[in-house]
């Protein structure tokens, strides 16, 4: 269909053409004449680079025209961040655009959000409609893209939210999009919905196994023929390590020509922190070789700064951990994939399909190439034969809901209860009964579970019964479901806090160690090798913590805490990243990732001790909380309050005897001027 006889307005066919679109693609006609363009939930299921945010772009067309807003769902900051920027042509036709991917806490949303369409990630929406379900009246269209997630660890927030979004907005359509599931079938069941399927790929992608006895060896062979003619390629592999060692060797194998501007960005990436670590300065030397890694553990600048250079053709050839898999649009006309296997707790495993299919679906996107090649490596004939079947020719998995386990459920129980979603045991049923897990399972064997869920939150005192049998939220569990957190991890924080206000302690690695004790922050791991000696050292250093350990039985779990703590506790003790780094064994990315987590954890303590009236712990949490995130002694807390004031300059100031506010205020400022210049000095001085 060409895009003049699109059913959409004028002005939205104006602005589709002025981005270069001409025809719609056939799977864009099946969804515009199936029952979708009058309002049918949907499930769109068509292959990797179908347009499928086109598709779902021409029925927010006519919702935004009748004044309905949108929410578009997705699962990663990173794939929100892209959808952003292109919703933003949106604001031509005088739609409010917004992205809203941060803060968890829901009682902090004070102003209203205001907005036509709203891109969001799973977690920010549902933390929204906790509190503000009001927020989303009037919204005509939910899309859940990438919705096979549904059956990973961050999955069960996914049909949370869409079974409440349709139980408080029975008027609300939702479409939910994905390019990898085995049983479209049932999930176009449980949403009650049409399913528009197809296999056409505006790009054709050919799916090859080649065969090499040394793995690397052939991957160099790989890529370099891939450059050809200006090609690029994406690497995936299965760990950090591997991403960082591919990327070293390509470098150097293919001896790519190091021109200006590959340097300026080599010299960009070293930057990108104030001082340099082993790492950045790994990243930097790759990517004068114009071959670089991409993994969760480089900044988010850097980060940026790759994707860019690649998008712009500067960058060759990015080898990536499988976290740059899912939605994105990349020039790669070639992907190969060279690990087909994962080290889990369980051993070597092979990937599922449909990670192989999201990876391999990074090739051959139509905005950039006319081609897809996609590459797996096998070491002999026999193992050629089985990764074709298996991954090529193979079929992609069927999902199943990961619900329907006691700390997931926990968490979405208290919710419920708490913004006074369901009233009643029979009512919280009837919503589980209504959710993906609900749908495949049914929930008769599933009472137990439930009764065992709510015995617990009301004897950690988060939810109470009524007179009546109502079930009802108390203050805290209020509290703790609007913070986000879970309650289990509450219920540990409650514990030692009590005991640490009774003991009147609060030592800061104890504080530490409690904040770790929680799902929500990944812990360190501890070698072997290591595990006598830091129990040990714990063991003898009974004071510097908050609980009483059982001298008689090593507690592995502590052991992580401790260590993730002793890396916290280094942090707040103003010691250099590099040092951190180095010590730990961990690039950066991992270091601010863990003390952004413990910020909010310690804030969320900080939140529950005040509503139990710990008044101390509230304190020292709080203090905790903006130690966190500024990487600082106690001391210099009054200081970094301030605004302009970090890490480095309130060290300084403090060390020339400015130790609270009034001492600045009484400063002289040709003094506060050397060490952070005037401007910044004169603002000191009033906010002072
Ligand atoms: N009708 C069209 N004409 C031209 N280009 C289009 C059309 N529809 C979509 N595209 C382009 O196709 C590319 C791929 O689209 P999109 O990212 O929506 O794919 P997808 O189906 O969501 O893939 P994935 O499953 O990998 O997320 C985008 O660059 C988009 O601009
Ligand atoms: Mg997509």
């Amino acid at each position: 269909m060409h895009l003049d006889d699109a059913p959409i307005p004028g002005r939205f066919r104006d602005l589709f053409s002025s981005e270069g679109i001409v025809e719609l693609y056939p799977p864009q006609n099946l969804l515009v004449e199936s029952g979708a363009m009058e309002g049918r939930n949907t499930v769109l299921s068509t292959p990797t680079a179908s347009g499928k945010t086109f598709a779902a772009e021409l029925l927010m067309a006519g919702k935004l025209s009748e004044g309905k807003k949108i929410v578009y769902v997705v699962p990663l900051k990173a794939l929100a961040y892209e959808k952003y920027l292109d919703f933003k042509k949106y604001e031509k036709l005088g739609f409010k655009v917004r992205i809203e991917i941060g803060d968890l806490d829901s009682s902090r949303y004070r102003n209203s959000l205001d907005f036509d369409v709203l891109v969001s990630t799973a977690e920010k929406c549902d933390s929204i409609l906790r509190s503000r379900p009001e927020w989303f009246e009037n919204t005509g269209m939910l899309v859940l893209d990438e919705v096979h997630l549904i059956a990973s660890d961050r999955g069960p927030v996914y049909e949370i939210l869409a079974a409440k979004f349709r139980k408080l907005f029975s008027e609300m359509q939702i479409l939910a999009l994905s390019a990898t599931i085995g049983n479209p079938e049932e999930l176009s069941g449980w949403l009650d919905a049409e399913l528009v399927s197809s296999e056409w790929r505006p790009v054709e992608l050919t799916e090859k196994v080649a065969v090499g006895a040394d793995k690397n060896r052939k991957l160099v062979e790989l890529v370099r023929d891939s450059l050809v003619d200006g090609g690029q390629t994406l690497v995936f592999v299965s760990s950090r390590r591997s991403a960082e060692s591919v990327a070293e060797n390509l470098g150097l194998a293919l001896g790519l020509e190091c021109g200006v501007e590959l340097e300026g960005l080599g010299e960009e990436i070293l930057n990108a922190l104030t001082s340099p670590t082993e790492q950045c300065r790994r990243l930097s030397v790759c990517a004068r070789n114009g071959v670089v890694f991409h993994h969760a553990g480089i900044t988010g600048r850097q980060r940026t700064l790759i994707e860019d250079a690649f998008r712009e053709g500067l960058l060759k050839v990015i080898a990536a951990t499988p976290t740059l898999a899912a939605g994105v649009n990349l020039p790669s006309r070639t992907v190969i994939v060279r690990d087909l296997t994962r080290y889990g707790s369980s051993g070597s495993k092979y990937i599922p399909v449909l990670e192989y299919k999201q990876q391999v679906g990074r090739a051959g996107r139509p905005k950039y190439d006319r081609v897809g090649l996609a590459y797996s490596i096998a070491r002999n004939e026999s193992e050629a034969d089985f990764v074709f079947e298996k991954y090529v020719k193979g079929e992609i998995e069927s999902i199943y809901s990961v619900l329907g386990v006691e700390p997931v459920l926990r968490c979405h129980v208290l919710a419920s209860i708490a913004s006074s979603f369901t009233r009643t045991g029979d009512s919280l049923t009837e919503f589980f009964q209504s959710t993906f897990f609900g749908f495949q399972y049914g929930i008769e064997g599933f009472s137990s579970l439930l009764e065992k869920v709510l015995d617990k939150l009301e004897f950690w005192g988060f939810i109470r019964t009524g007179m009546d049998g109502l079930l009802l939220p108390t203050d805290l569990g209020r509290r703790i479901s609007e913070l986000y957190i879970d309650p289990q991890t509450a219920f540990n924080y409650i514990n030692l806090m009590q005991k640490a206000e009774k003991e009147d302690r609060f030592p800061s690695l104890g504080l530490l160690e409690m904040l770790c004790d929680s799902a929500e922050l990944p812990l360190l791991y501890v070698k072997k090798g290591d595990e006598q000696t830091l129990w040990e050292e714990a063991f003898q250093n009974p004071g510097q913590l908050l609980r009483e350990l059982d001298g008689f039985e090593l507690d592995y779990g502590f052991l992580e805490r401790y260590r993730t703590a002793k890396l916290l506790e280094l942090w707040v003790s103003e010691a250099s990243e590099e040092f951190i780094y180095k010590r730990f064994n961990i690039p950066p990315g991992m270091l601010y990732r863990k003390t952004s987590v413990a910020e909010w954890l310690a804030y969320s303590a900080s939140e529950i001790a005040r509503i139990l009236e710990l008044k101390k712990s509230a304190g020292e949490m709080s203090k905790m909380e903006l130690r966190l995130r500024n990487g600082v002694r106690e001391e210099l807390v009054p200081l970094i309050k301030i605004k302009g004031i970090g890490r480095i300059r309130a060290r300084r100031l403090y060390n020339m005897g400015y130790k609270k506010p009034s001492d600045l205020r009484e400063a002289d400022i040709k003094e506060l001027a050397s060490v952070v210049g005037r401007e910044t000095a004169r603002k000191i001085k009033t906010d002072a």
